[in-house]
């Protein structure tokens, strides 16, 4: 039995923009999907595919395949952002202050395409698909909810997408290993002494400590770590001080640190721990500091590649490219802790940033991000 999963994609393609438009029409901000939610259920009911309700904004759908064999999951994010749209688009957000600028709409829209075509094919899978609803990925607790209680414990593998401005409508990037970083928590709380500005030798000016960790914390980077070796510390926040001539007694400063290896993120946290440390010694000021994990790395699952490359050539025409790292942070990493699992990005058009106000997918994008779920799928169960 042969799928031609680009042709299949394109049969449904009226179907995917539709959906598509309607999600665009009614973003949601993540923990709140609940009218997307139900609109997913909807189509799932008249899909006949049955679905486990994991949470008011939570959905997996079940499509069982008449012959034994693998659990291939395929994960789609349907959060929003708070973001006011630009886009003038006929079909732009009718939900003041939200938008899909993220492109979830564009993951929901085509992974309920491609579960209408395994559907029908339903007769010739060989194994069990899991049409994963996830929540909550722009604040990184989505993927955690669907996981929780072991519920996807027998996948064997899961598969992730994202669209992509970065790359013309249908190319397709993927790499092996880290495609997306893992992430610590940086905050930093010091306590000086407050005294008079005219007089700093009376106090622990917290300001001048707080600079000088700031400082070092970028030397670390740049001086100790192996240059080939991706890894950011980014203050995003110093607050401190009362009034212009009244020395700090107090610094609050956090930010982030990403790197894309465990073993990087090790290093960097003992590093984070001893250069505040020392450095807060030095300025004679109290410290407390937290650098703890707090999101997961994405990674390509090496054992993997060769079939997600094999799925994205089973789309003729696409081109492939290799999948450049991203800084950001996706939650698809905690999947990642569960079954090997396999990200990747797919062109929309090269146009504005995602996270913009004025993002405008390439609708022409769809059916290759459609025809990806399909195709993973059944390269993945050796149906092609
Ligand atoms: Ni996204």
């Amino acid at each position: 039995m042969k799928i031609d999963p680009l042709e299949e994609a394109k049969k449904v393609d009226e179907y995917v923009i539709k959906l598509r438009r309607y999600f665009h029409r009614y973003p949601e901000s993540s923990t709140k999907e609940f009218k997307t939610t139900q609109k997913i259920r909807e189509e799932l009911d008249l899909l006949s595919i049955p679905y486990e309700e994991v949470s008011d904004n939570a959905t997996i759908g079940l499509i069982k395949g008449s012959c034994p064999g693998p659990v291939v999951s395929l994960r789609a994010d349907i959060d929003a952002l708070e973001i006011r749209e630009n886009t003038g688009l006929s079909f732009k957000s009718e939900t003041e202050g939200l938008m899909h600028a993220c492109g979830h709409d564009l993951h929901m829209a085509s992974l309920l395409g491609a579960a209408r075509i395994l559907k029908e094919h339903e007769g010739e899978l060989k194994g069990t698909v899991r049409l994963i609803f996830q929540p909550a990925e722009e604040i990184g607790r989505g993927a955690a909810v669907v996981l929780a209680n072991n519920r996807l414990a027998d996948t064997d593998v899961f598969f992730g997408l994202h669209n992509t401005p970065d790359l013309d409508v249908g190319d397709i990037s993927l790499s092996p290993g880290c495609v997306s970083a893992g992430a610590n928590s940086l905050k930093i709380n010091l306590k000086g002494k407050s005294g008079h500005a005219a007089h700093p030798d009376k106090t622990i000016d917290a300001i001048a400590a707080g600079v000088a960790i700031v400082e070092n914390l970028q030397h670390f980077v740049s001086r100790e770590l192996d240059p080939t070796v991706p890894a950011v510390i980014s203050v995003c926040k110093f607050n401190a001080g009362t009034r212009e001539n009244i020395i700090a007694e107090q610094a609050e400063i956090s930010g982030t640190v990403r790197v894309a290896d465990d073993d990087t993120r090790d290093r960097v946290r003992e590093a984070v721990y001893r250069i505040v440390n020392h450095t807060a010694a030095a300025h004679r000021v109290e410290v407390n500091v937290h650098c703890e994990y707090e999101t997961p790395i994405v990674y390509n699952d090496e054992a993997l590649y060769p079939i997600a490359l094999e799925a994205a050539k089973n789309l003729t025409g696409a081109k492939i490219v290799p999948e450049p790292l991203s800084m950001g942070t996706e939650d698809f990493g905690d999947y990642s802790a569960v079954a090997p699992s396999f990200y990747a990005r797919v062109g929309v058009g090269k146009g504005s940033p995602l996270h913009s106000n004025t993002y405008n997918p390439n609708e022409a994008s769809l059916k290759y991000l459609t025809a990806l779920y399909i195709s993973f799928t059944t390269t993945y169960q050796g149906l092609i």
